[in-house]
């Protein structure tokens, strides 16, 4: 079946692809302002206003198309009796930030389907948004910043960029992006009994900063191999706000994150469940939120790093003897709780600043040795695992010095570092027959039990999803 988009919008062409309904879309070539000039000059309510003008370009792309359902779509703000559309320079939406800087004011959404020329089903939606009070100098700067992307959207403050903007919504997501999908998949299955669309499911990543996420790729690769009609975006949240914009986020319907630096421990605090994983490791990177808007918070990056482990060297045998492990960051206490409950006997643990080593022994188990960075080398004798935690050896950071060539052949050497796939620290274990694990796979294990309980389908890690993770 095919829809008719008339719109230019690419956000609204994308919710319709994720919700795996095929669209061609049309550009109606509309005079919106003078449309709307007249409407205010009527008088007519803000909700006639998007109602009408989606209506235009429906009505417009449908005289000519008159075979297909044609899907139009409008957004208009409104805010103390004016109505607000995109912004036409960056001074109007200096202004308009201004005006809406701590208020609430409605977005109104308008989707109205034509066929033959005429319209068959229409659909208005208002959401409430809340913004928090922005200083002068924060619009200034975020006028500069967003305005290439923010000039093309109602009222110019790009949600889905910039969710941290809001104190409070009420509102459906897909509703603020400008399609009420919902709806209209209701309306597209209510035409055919065979047609069985569902409303996409939406999941996030939420870091700071987040543009280097490589997750929206794997799990978009994974909602699109199975089909599943769902999203997956990355949201780049400051720290200060992070607790209130999740909220936001929930409330708009978002059913599940991965969580990222720097993040992880305020997740895991604002949980109402927590794993015995999360408790132990003391951070969130995966939450689940039920039907309550509850969030359950789990913690998958050790059970990434063990299944990553197990699917690279078969015989890894974790009791055989004591493992090393670089680095006290976040990343070391996931590892280290994953390498105890696999069986490890003992493990020595080394930072360059022994203080944050010695916290994370105490708290963690006293099978956690301490010993110092200058003389790591002088444990690998006995060890059987090996893991790199830190980020050195990663492009861009200093090399991991170490002299490995006194580490056992039968030992395992793993890195957490995965740019580049294969760092020296890995070749070196080569070299001396030991087996050597990389960190991309770890970076797809973690994300399978989270994708399985948001989407209902466990993914498969496979060379594909390597290839296309690693790109
Ligand atoms: P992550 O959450 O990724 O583990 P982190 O918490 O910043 O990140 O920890 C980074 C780890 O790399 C730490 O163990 C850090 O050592 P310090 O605790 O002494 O900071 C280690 N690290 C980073 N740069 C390092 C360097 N140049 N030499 C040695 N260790 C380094």
């Amino acid at each position: 079946m095919d829809l008719i988009i008339a719109s230019k919008s690419e956000t609204r062409q994308r919710i319709l692809s994720c919700a795996l309904i095929s669209t061609k879309a049309i550009s109606p070539q509309i005079d919106e302002d003078s449309i709307t000039r007249s409407l205010v000059a009527e008088n007519a309510t803000p909700r006639d206003i998007a109602d009408t003008l989606a209506e235009h370009k429906a009505k417009k792309v449908s005289i000519k198309n008159p075979e297909t359902w044609v899907l139009g779509g409008d957004q208009i703000l409104a805010f103390e009796g004016e109505v607000f559309g995109k912004p036409e320079t960056p001074n109007a939406l200096k202004r308009t930030l201004t005006r809406f800087s701590g208020q609430t004011h409605r977005l109104i959404t308008a989707n109205v389907i034509y066929k033959n020329a005429e319209p068959v089903w229409r659909h208005v939606a208002v959401s409430h948004m809340t913004m928090y009070p922005i200083t002068e100098a924060d619009i200034e700067s975020y006028v500069a910043e967003a305005w290439p992307n923010a000039q093309h959207t109602a009222g110019g403050y790009y949600f889905e960029e910039n969710p941290h903007l809001f104190s409070k919504v009420k509102g459906n997501w897909f509703d603020i992006m400008g399609l009420s999908i919902e709806p209209i998949v209701g309306f597209l299955n209510r035409q055919n009994s065979e047609l069985k669309f569902r409303p996409p499911k939406l999941a996030a990543v939420l870091g700071h900063p987040i543009s280097h996420s490589k997750s929206p790729r794997m799990h978009g690769h994974w909602l699109k191999t199975n089909s599943i009609s769902g999203d997956y975006i990355a949201i780049d949240i400051p720290p200060q706000r992070f607790s209130e914009t999740l909220r936001v986020l929930i409330t708009a319907g978002v059913l599940g994150f991965n969580v990222t630096v720097p993040h992880k421990e305020k997740a895991l605090l604002l949980s109402d469940h927590r794993s015995a994983t999360a408790e132990k490791i003391g951070a969130a990177n995966t939450l689940v939120i039920d039907v309550n808007g509850k969030i359950n918070a789990d913690n998958t990056d050790g059970y990434g790093f063990i299944t990553n482990l197990r699917s690279h060297c078969k015989h890894w045998v974790p009791e055989a003897g004591p493992a090393l492990v670089l680095g006290a960051g976040g990343a070391s206490r996931a590892i280290l709780v994953s390498l105890l409950e696999a069986g490890v006997p003992k493990i020595y643990l080394s930072n360059r600043t022994p203080q944050r080593a010695l916290d994370v022994a105490s708290k963690l188990s006293p099978l956690i040795e301490v010993i110092s960075w200058e003389h790591k080398e002088h444990c690998l004798t006995k060890i059987m695992t090996m893991v790199n935690t830190t980020s050195l050896g990663m492009t861009g950071k200093p090399p991991l010095k170490i002299d490995i060539s006194t580490i056992k052949p039968a030992a395992l050497v793993a890195d957490l570092v995965y740019a580049p796939i294969e760092t020296p620290l890995l070749k070196q274990a080569k070299t001396l027959g030991c087996s050597a694990v990389g960190g991309i796979g770890m970076l797809l294990y973690q994300g399978v039990p989270g994708f399985e309980a948001w989407f209902g389908i466990r993914p498969v890690v496979n060379a594909e999803i390597e290839a296309l993770v690693i790109q």
